[in-house]
């Protein structure tokens, strides 16, 4: 039996990913690490495949007593580290809370995976494994004629979500050559899927355009993003962890890159075809171009030759694919959506974000 500390999975990715782990490994158990953020929601763990495999804690990976606590109380063997302040527009409203968690509580899980495996010993050091989940946003922003990034690739972070996440990638990689921690990074683009929290574009159109709300385009909408579909995205995490090479990084992405604006209108194209009657078909009618997010990256694109060649992975679902799911799983869970808007304070983070943006 393996004992995989998953930190972050009560929020979207990580929740996909103990969804995901609880139906395709038998020989594995999940300790659930995350503090319930306005980002995370026990309404993500319903109907998990098999609930006798997966142990939920409330609480803050900062706190070291506490992780340490879990290492050696559960023999923690393998961390899967999601845990993190994940949007671009809040880091730039309100950077602390990003270097608290994203970078001092990297620090504080390496420090308690350096205590339990190093220094106590309490695994055999041959059955370890420290994955952090990161971001291509750590590599900046490229231009229409720049190579994709990949894992060769130097840092330029621009925001203060992709600094702190830069910052913690950094502090992994250190770990792995400082002290000999068995760690590896994945560097992934945008993800899309169910359980994604509403203030992220995709689940943000949809839920706009079906309520008849505008659907706010940054700028001229021609900012380009590789989108993958998140069980890809979990698919590709646990090859890392179970075949990848310790001390390594993978790129992962979903080797397309529509602009913003096209995505908006896959959306409301598919929207007119799941519902037709609705009073707001033509979708595209909502389309508004609002003041564009300061320092905004231009484009984003990653090379998965690496992953690929020596882990065979590659994604499964096409972006039309993707989103016709995507779209059917918001249609289809209107309680979710309900429960998350309200224990969020979402209408006061949309009224913070736009009401400022001028048309
Ligand atoms: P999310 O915001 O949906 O979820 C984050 C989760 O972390 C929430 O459940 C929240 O409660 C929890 N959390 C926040 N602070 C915590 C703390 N101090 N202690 C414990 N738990 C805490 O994020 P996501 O989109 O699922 O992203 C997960 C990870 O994947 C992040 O590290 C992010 O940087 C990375 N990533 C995300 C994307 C993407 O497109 N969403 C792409 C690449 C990488
Ligand atoms: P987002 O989902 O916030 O992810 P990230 O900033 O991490 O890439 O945004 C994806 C793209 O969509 C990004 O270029 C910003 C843009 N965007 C909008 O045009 N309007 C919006 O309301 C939001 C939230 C994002």
């Amino acid at each position: 039996m393996r004992h995989v500390l998953v930190t972050g999975g009560a929020g979207f990715i990580g929740s996909n990913f103990v969804h995901y782990l609880l139906r395709t490994e038998q020989e594995v158990q999940v300790v659930n690490l995350d503090a319930l953020t306005y980002a995370g929601s026990l309404e993500n763990l319903k109907n998990l495949p098999d609930e006798s495999r997966h142990i939920f804690i409330k609480g803050d990976i900062t706190n070291r007593a506490l992780v340490d606590q879990i290492f050696s109380e559960y023999k923690i063997d393998t961390v899967v580290h999601f845990a993190a302040e994940s949007h671009v527009d809040r880091s730039i409203l309100d950077p602390g809370v990003f270097v608290n968690t994203n970078v001092v509580g990297t620090f504080t899980l390496l420090e308690a995976a350096r205590r339990a495996w190093l220094v106590d010993k309490l695994i055999p050091i041959d059955r370890v494994r420290f994955h952090h989940v990161s971001t291509d946003e750590v590599f900046g922003t490229l231009t229409r004629e720049d190579p994709p990034f990949d894992e060769e690739t130097a840092y330029a972070p621009r925001s203060p979500y992709a600094a702190s996440k830069a910052s913690s990638d950094h502090f992994v990689r250190a770990y792995g050559t400082t002290y000999g921690l068995p760690v590896s990074i994945s560097n992934c683009s945008n993800n899309y899927g169910p359980r994604q929290f509403p203030e992220k574009l995709i689940p943000l159109m949809i839920l706009n355009a079906t309520t008849g709300k505008p659907l706010p385009v940054y700028g001229d909408g021609m900012q380009i993003r590789d989108w993958l579909y998140v069980d890809d995205h979990c698919e590709g995490i646990w090859k890392v962890v179970t075949e990848g090479r310790a001390g390594e990084t993978y790129c992962i992405g979903g080797d397309n890159q529509p602009p913003n604006i096209e995505i908006v209108k896959l959306i409301c194209d598919i929207l007119d075809e799941l519902q037709p009657d609705s009073l707001y078909t033509p979708h595209q009618q909502l389309i508004t171009h609002v003041q564009d997010r300061p320092g905004h990256d231009r484009r984003y694109d990653i090379d998965i030759e690496k992953i690929h060649k020596e882990l065979g992975w590659q994604p499964r679902w096409s972006l039309q694919k993707g989103m016709l799911d995507t779209i059917r799983w918001y249609l289809n869970n209107p309680d979710w959506v309900k429960a998350i808007l309200e224990q969020s304070d979402y209408g006061a983070w949309v009224k913070k974000n736009y009401e400022g943006r001028k048309g």
